[in-house]
């Protein structure tokens, strides 16, 4: 089975299929992260304002581009826009604070991060009530915000904009306005959401799988949390058998799985063996059989790690996209 490299977007520009994950790593251990990233073949390379990484991000990505525009134009960069600024009049400001920081003329794609919103406090991402829970800003309105990030791509400082963590019915709305170039969600074995992919496929949309590998640190943190156990994607006795069997890594079975369901993935790495086992996908195949069996292990709405429950009051916002 032979899988495209890349999604085909608007204008000619390719996405390729597995990007480089850039959340929750400290400045140091991610520019050497990056540069590993770039040395194993990934130009694809997810960031948010909300990761508060943009600039080591960026100081990486620019060692490696020195003064040659080619290499600029081998890249994909991604940022998206924090729920702080989810309103028309905020998204040109949080857009250009995040340019500034990765120091980029440009961006390949920028993304919607959350539908739901929180207040807009300068200098604070994450704004919280004295009771912990987050400031939410319950004014939303999706299709407005969305026209403004459409807006954007008049400078030309944004090549393609798009969409992360919408559920379906919201996805069909910002599409009857226009189609994003891609929707950014959770999806491994244990959360496939089978229904969205359909959706998005019928509505032309490329799929983006964020924690394809499961997220373990945000995993062990809800297992903490709500005191349910949740089980470590890698050691599914499904996926080492499948690994096993085609003398692979359970990371690349589940890489490899994704990209036979058609979705692009963004697997996060620190360690540069890990780095490039990740981008080694492409030479291997999963039979019907295999891609059944990683069917069946799909937990539905319960295998879901990256649910925001960490942002205290966000799911009573009327954009909250997951079901409770
Ligand atoms: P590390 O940085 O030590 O490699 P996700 O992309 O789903 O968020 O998962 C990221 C987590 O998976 C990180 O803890 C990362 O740890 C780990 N990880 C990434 N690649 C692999 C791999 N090939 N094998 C095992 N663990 C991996």
């Amino acid at each position: 089975m032979s899988i495209p490299q890349y999604f085909e977007l608007e204008g000619g520009d390719r996405m390729p299929r597995i990007g480089f994950g850039t959340w929750q790593a400290s400045d140091e251990v991610l520019e050497q992260a990056v540069e590993a990233a770039l040395a194993a073949g990934y130009r694809h390379f997810d960031s948010a304002r909300a990761y508060e990484n943009e600039a080591a991000l960026g100081r990486a990505l620019n060692r490696w581009i020195g003064n040659d525009p080619a290499k600029r134009k081998e890249l994909f960069v991604v940022t998206k826009l924090p729920p702080g600024g989810n309103r028309p009049e905020h998204v040109q400001e949080y857009f250009d604070n995040s340019l500034k920081d990765l120091n980029l003329e440009y961006l390949d794609l920028y993304l919607i991060h959350t539908p739901f919103a929180f207040d807009h406090v300068p200098g604070d991402l994450h704004p919280k009530n004295p009771d912990g829970s987050m400031r939410m800003d319950h004014s939303t309105n999706l299709l407005e915000l969305w026209k403004a990030v459409l807006k954007l791509k008049e400078s030309g400082r944004v090549r393609h904009v798009g969409v992360s963590n919408l559920n379906e019915e919201q996805l069909a709305r910002v599409c009857s306005v226009a189609k994003p170039a891609c929707l950014q969600v959770e999806l491994h074995v244990l959360c496939q959401q089978p229904s969205l992919v359909a959706a998005a496929n019928k509505l032309g949309v490329p799929v983006v799988a964020y924690s394809p590998l499961g997220s373990k640190a945000l995993a062990d943190a809800k297992a903490a949390q709500t005191g349910q156990s949740y089980p470590d994607l890698l050691q599914l006795a499904e996926v080492q058998r499948i690994a096993q069997a085609h003398d692979r890594t359970p990371a690349q079975v589940l890489l490899r799985y994704n990209l036979q369901r058609g979705l692009a993935s963004i697997p996060k790495s620190t360690n540069p063996a890990r780095i490039k086992q990740n981008i080694s996908v492409w030479d291997f195949n999963l039979s019907e059989t295999e891609v059944s069996e990683l069917a069946a292990l799909d937990r539905g709405e319960k295998g879901r790690v990256c649910d925001f429950t960490f942002f205290v009051g966000a799911d009573k916002h009327p954009e909250f996209p997951f079901k409770k």
